[in-house]
């Protein structure tokens, strides 16, 4: 008995050191596998008396038993160990605070151009796009600019120095040359406006080397300078969104209207601050008017046949109007907490639109 005794001691003692499913199996092989100790000393039974074997038997099964009892014992402490290490692992805390995320904005000047453009559209205009590097003939001289005219200087161009062609390429110095683009390659009638980005060699706080424009285009037959001022009328009013904003038509010149007007819009200046509506002052926000005879020859259009209107302004003059940014240069700045301030959200549709909607 005293062998089988320590037998089970050093069994038992083992399996108290035994901290792995492997581990436990590699027990079970040395005391209880076809070759286990166990099993070893069964094969001896035979060589004993009938008496002697049964109670040897007796003893062995018992002490086998107990090994098996406290084996599976062990296994389940092992699994259960193993499942509670799983399950920490793969908890979630859900107490934990999610990480805030930050919603992107709306750049001012994309907001102004949603806008713009939300308004025209409704209007029944169509969006016509153009290059950033023209050539002189669309900047200039089909817009009735030849070459030694003033208003060239006027415009601080930027000349590239390649050539488009046999043309001067220039980055252009407004969008009137998408009008050029437009009534050559398409046929009238035409009721167009182009935004995007133009450029002139200037730089304070009303000025950027970039800026933006918006263009727009009307050629019909019978189109007259009313209808230029209900298109407007109608454009500022809704843009301020003020039904009763102070509209103001002076006449203006431009090579390629005639006649030509600038805009004026009623405001109040008083102690640096500028309010948008009533009072005695006035801003000039665009220029218009009817488009030449010339251009319209340059583009192969009949003047006797078909007239129209055309008109232009500044995409930041009137984002900072409207929205009370008193220096351009902020806009290209990307300074972060100037963008989350002015910015809008990608959710919010352009006022204007709602107000139309009335
Ligand atoms: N292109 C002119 C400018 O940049 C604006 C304008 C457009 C004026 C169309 C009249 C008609 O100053």
């Amino acid at each position: 008995m005293s062998d089988l005794h320590l037998l089970k001691e050093k069994a038992l003692k083992q399996l108290g050191t035994i901290h792995t499913l492997e581990e436990l199996e590699a027990f079970r092989l040395e005391f209880l596998g076809k070759k286990g100790a166990i099993t070893e000393l069964m094969k001896g039974l035979g060589a004993l008396s009938p008496e002697a074997r049964s109670q040897r038997g007796a003893d062995l099964n018992a002490v086998k038993e107990e090994i098996l009892t406290a084996l599976s014992q062990r296994q389940q402490e092992l699994e259960a160990h193993a499942l509670n290490e799983r399950l920490k692992k793969e908890t979630l805390d859900i107490t934990l605070p999610g990480r805030p995320e930050e919603p992107g904005r709306i750049h001012p000047i994309s907001h102004t151009i949603e806008e713009v453009m939300a308004i025209f559209l409704e209007q029944g205009f169509v969006v016509e796009e153009g290059p950033d590097v023209e050539d002189d003939f669309h900047n200039f001289t089909a817009l009735n600019i030849p070459f030694d005219h003033p208003a060239r200087q006027e415009h601080d161009t930027f000349y590239l120095k390649g050539k488009l062609g046999d043309q001067a390429a220039v980055l252009r110095t407004h969008t009137s040359p998408v009008q050029i683009r437009t009534m050559r390659e398409q046929s009238p009638p035409f009721r167009m406006v182009a935004l995007g980005r133009t450029f002139r060699a200037d730089y304070d706080a009303t000025h950027s080397p970039m800026f933006h424009q918006v263009e727009g285009l009307v050629i019909d037959k019978n189109i007259h300078m009313g209808h230029l001022k209900r298109c407007l009328s109608d454009f500022l009013k809704c843009f301020f969104e003020m039904e009763d904003l102070p509209i103001r038509f002076r006449p203006s010149f431009f090579p390629f209207t005639e006649p030509s007007a600038e805009v004026d819009i009623g405001c109040s200046k008083s102690k640096g601050t500028l309010k948008i509506g009533g009072g005695t002052d006035w801003l000039e926000i665009l220029g218009c008017g009817m488009v030449h005879p010339n251009v319209l020859r340059n583009c192969g259009l009949d003047p006797e046949e078909y007239q129209g209107f055309a008109f232009g302004m500044g995409i930041e003059r009137i984002s900072m109007l409207k929205y009370g940014i008193p220096d351009l240069r902020l806009f290209y700045e990307s300074d972060l907490r100037w963008l989350r301030h002015h910015g809008f959200s990608a959710l919010q549709i352009p006022s204007p639109l709602l107000a139309s909607r009335r």
